[in-house]
């Protein structure tokens, strides 16, 4: 069965499809999301800012927070656990240029979850619902994305996602795993299912979409509005045109594209190593794929990354 594609309408906004791209830390940053903007995407989202670092003032969580021209969108995700924090992150002029604001209630790592942040939010359903309310006050889009539950058989996800939509959330985004599988193991369709059957706003399906036929199946198994990619737009940001029945013919030119864009903000030896984790990603399945993530740890220069995309076959 072919994919459905078509607009979601979030709050006041319209996106141009239901291809999205995930929060994901260390990553979707204004380059990433601007080629993945080209390449057909219908919203990409920031990584994690944490809204205490906002008031806070800090230089690291300021530059998480550069956009593109062609984020015709821009949507940030914010975690934290205190609703008046994250209120004023919203209401902040660092935030000013954002039309969504996302809230994370779905990162399992130690340090946010044992603050009471990210998926620890699924055991504290009032909590979470008055950071969504108190958002909704500055009167930004807010969204939610969440995991199913922090360990089964505790399937928190559905009253969560109940408890965000009637504090005005205008979108939840359904991770079909536990915080306890971190990133492994099947997605529980069947679960994101339930919860979009339960809701009147747009409910995205989002875990393990690797290839086109994933993406056909996450949507035709959880009936969902649209599917968020994550460590498949990482290898494969060509992916967000594939869906849409779009070959990309020039995959290295995508690459080289990223890493001009990056050059517009940073130094060339600091992109050489902003770049290294992606190359990684990149160089996945070719055959030599060891050799050429090798190459790109020890490159110091933009011109040694693009020799080594010269030479993969995409
Ligand atoms: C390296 C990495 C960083 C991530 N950072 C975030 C993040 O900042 N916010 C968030 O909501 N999820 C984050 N995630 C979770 C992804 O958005 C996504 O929910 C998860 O990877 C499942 O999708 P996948 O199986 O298609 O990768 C991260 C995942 C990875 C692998």
């Amino acid at each position: 069965m072919a994919m459905k594609i078509k607009s979601v309408d979030i709050g006041r906004l319209s996106t141009k499809n239901n291809i999205f791209l995930a929060p994901l830390a260390g990553f979707t940053d204004f380059s990433l999301r601007s080629i993945c903007y080209d390449l057909g995407a219908g919203l990409c989202f920031t990584e994690m800012v944490s809204a205490k670092g906002l008031t806070y003032n800090n230089q690291n969580t300021k530059e998480l927070l550069l956009t593109a021209d062609n984020e015709y969108i821009k949507a940030v995700q914010l975690f934290g656990s205190e609703p008046d924090i994250l209120r004023r992150a919203c209401e902040s002029r660092d935030l000013e240029k954002f039309d969504i604001i996302d809230i994370n209630m779905g990162c399992p790592v130690p340090k946010v979850f044992n603050n009471g942040e990210g998926s620890k939010l699924l055991d504290n359903i009032p909590l979470a619902q008055s950071i969504v309310k108190e958002c909704v006050k500055s009167g930004k889009t807010i969204t939610v994305k969440m995991r199913l539950g922090t360990q089964r058989p505790s399937f928190a996800a559905l009253d969560l996602a109940k408890a965000v939509e009637q504090a005005g959330a205008s979108m939840v985004t359904v991770h079909g795993r536990y915080r306890d599988d971190y990133y492994r193991g099947e997605i529980d369709y069947d679960k994101i299912a339930q919860i979009k059957g339960a809701l009147k706003i747009p409910v995205i399906a989002n875990g393990n979409v690797f290839s086109v036929k994933d993406a056909e199946l996450c949507l035709d198994k959880t009936g969902a509005d649209g599917v968020m990619l994550a460590r498949g737009a990482l290898s494969k940001p060509w992916l967000f045109s594939e869906i849409q029945g779009i070959p990309v013919e020039n995959k290295k030119e995508v690459i080289n594209r990223h890493i001009d864009l990056l050059l517009t903000k940073y130094s060339d030896q600091r992109v050489a190593v902003i770049l290294r984790k992606q190359m990684a990603l990149y160089v996945l399945g070719q055959r030599d794929a060891k050799k050429y993530k090798q190459q790109a740890f020890e490159a110091t220069s933009t011109k040694e990354l693009k020799q080594i995309i010269n030479n993969l076959v995409l």
